[in-house]
C-alpha cells in the first residue's frame, strides 16, 4: 500500500475501494481518519483489526452534509439542529439516538451514534463518491498519538489501510469536540477543535461531566490515551523539568533555557489555535530518537487550550 496524493483521480479510486468494502485512510481538518462504508459491518470490523481497537469503543460516522447526517439519527433535539447549522462542516461531533439502519459494530452496541460533517474538501468528496456515510476513527493504533500527516498514518498502520490519501498537515490538529444531550441539555463528551466557549455561545451552558464519570464520557475517553511511545510529564514551567541528553521539552511559546536532546515549541506567538494544530506533530517528532522523557508545559485552559490540556493529561503516565 502506498501513500498517494489526494488528487481527484485518487479520491475516485479510494471511493471505489470503500464501495467494495475496503479501508481507506483520509485527511480531515482535525486528524487523519481510517474509513470504511458505515453500512458494511465487515468493512467496519477491519477498522478495529487494523487499529487494534477494542470492539466496545464506537466509531464516528462522517457525512458529506447535514442531510446525510440526519438520516443516521432517530431524533434530533432543537439545540442539536442549532449546532449543526452553526458548526457543520467542522470539528463538531454530535452523539444522538441512532437510526435502525446504523450497524451495531459502528456504535459498539450503544443506542446512540456519533456523527460529524468534516470541513475538508477531500473528505467531503470521498464521502460523496462513496455514495454513503463513512465510519472513521482516527487513523492511529489504539491509544497512541493521533496522525496529522499521512506519514504519521504510515508509521503506525503500515500496510493496514488499502490506500492512504495524502493532503498534507491537517489544519485544526486536534480531534472534534463531542457533544451529546441529556434531557435536552448539551453535555461535553470530549473537548476538541471547537472551543467550549463557542458552543456555549450557541446553546448555553454546557454540562461538563466530572473526570471519572463512567456513564457520561465517550467510551473511548480512557484515562491513558493519545500517548506517545515515551514517558510524558506535565510541568507548570521549566523549573519542573530535568534537562539532559535523554530528555525532550515541549514548550508552549518560549524555548527553555536548559539543554535537551530535542525541543519543540507549540506556538511562538502563544496562539492556542496554532498550538493545537502543532500538538500531535510536535509529539510525533519528540517520541523515539533516544528520548526517555518528554516534559510538556501546561498551556492556558481556555479556548482550544482545553483540548490541548485534555490530550496532554491523557498522554501522561
Ligand atoms: O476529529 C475527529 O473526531 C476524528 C476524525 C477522523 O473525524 N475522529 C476521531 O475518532 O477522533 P476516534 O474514534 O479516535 O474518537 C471517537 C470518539 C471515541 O472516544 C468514541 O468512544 C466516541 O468518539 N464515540 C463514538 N460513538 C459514541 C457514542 N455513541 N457515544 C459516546 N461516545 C462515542
Ligand atoms: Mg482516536
Amino acid at each position: 500500500m502506498k501513500i498517494v496524493k489526494a488528487t481527484p483521480a485518487n479520491i475516485r479510486k479510494a471511493a471505489a475501494a470503500i464501495r467494495r468494502g475496503g479501508v481507506v485512510a483520509f485527511p480531515t481538518e482535525t486528524v487523519y481518519g481510517l474509513g470504511a462504508d458505515a453500512f458494511n459491518p465487515e468493512a467496519c470490523a477491519r477498522i478495529f483489526e487494523i487499529k487494534k481497537r477494542p470492539r466496545f469503543d464506537p466509531l464516528i460516522v462522517h457525512a458529506c452534509d447535514a442531510r446525510m447526517a440526519k438520516e443516521l439519527f432517530l431524533k434530533i433535539p432543537e439545540p442539536a439542529l442549532k449546532l449543526m447549522r452553526k458548526f457543520w462542516p467542522g470539528p463538531l461531533t454530535l452523539v444522538l439516538p441512532k437510526a435502525a439502519t446504523v450497524p451495531d459494530i459502528v456504535t459498539a452496541g450503544l443506542g446512540t451514534v456519533a456523527v460529524r460533517v468534516p470541513a475538508h474538501p477531500a473528505a467531503l468528496k470521498l464521502i460523496k463518491l462513496s455514495k454513503g456515510p463513512i465510519a472513521a476513527p482516527s487513523a492511529n493504533l489504539f491509544g497512541r498519538l493521533s496522525p496529522t500527516t499521512a506519514s504519521h498514518v504510515k508509521k503506525q498502520l503500515g500496510n493496514g489501510p488499502d490506500i492512504i490519501l495524502d493532503s498534507g498537515k491537517t489544519s485544526v490538529g486536534v480531534e472534534s469536540t463531542i457533544i451529546t444531550f441529556m434531557g435536552g441539555k448539551p453535555v461535553l463528551l470530549r473537548a476538541g477543535g471547537i472551543a467550549v466557549e463557542e458552543i456555549e455561545a450557541t446553546v448555553g451552558k454546557l454540562f461538563i461531566p466530572a473526570k471519572n464519570s463512567q456513564k457520561l464520557s465517550a467510551p473511548g475517553g480512557f484515562k491513558k490515551h493519545y500517548a506517545p511511545a515515551v514517558k510524558l510529564k506535565l510541568v507548570n514551567t521549566e523549573k519542573g523539568a530535568i534537562p539532559g541528553p535523554r530528555a525532550a521539552y515541549l514548550a508552549f511559546s518560549k524555548p527553555p533555557f536548559g539543554k535537551y536532546k530535542k525541543v519543540e515549541i507549540l506556538s511562538s506567538k502563544g496562539d492556542l489555535r496554532e498550538a493545537a494544530a502543532n500538538l500531535f506533530k510536535c509529539l510525533h517528532s519528540l517520541e523515539g530518537k533516544g528520548i526517555r522523557v518528554i516534559y510538556a508545559e501546561r498551556v492556558p485552559g481556555h479556548g482550544l487550550g482545553r483540548a490541548i490540556m485534555d490530550r496532554l493529561k491523557r498522554a501522561q503516565y
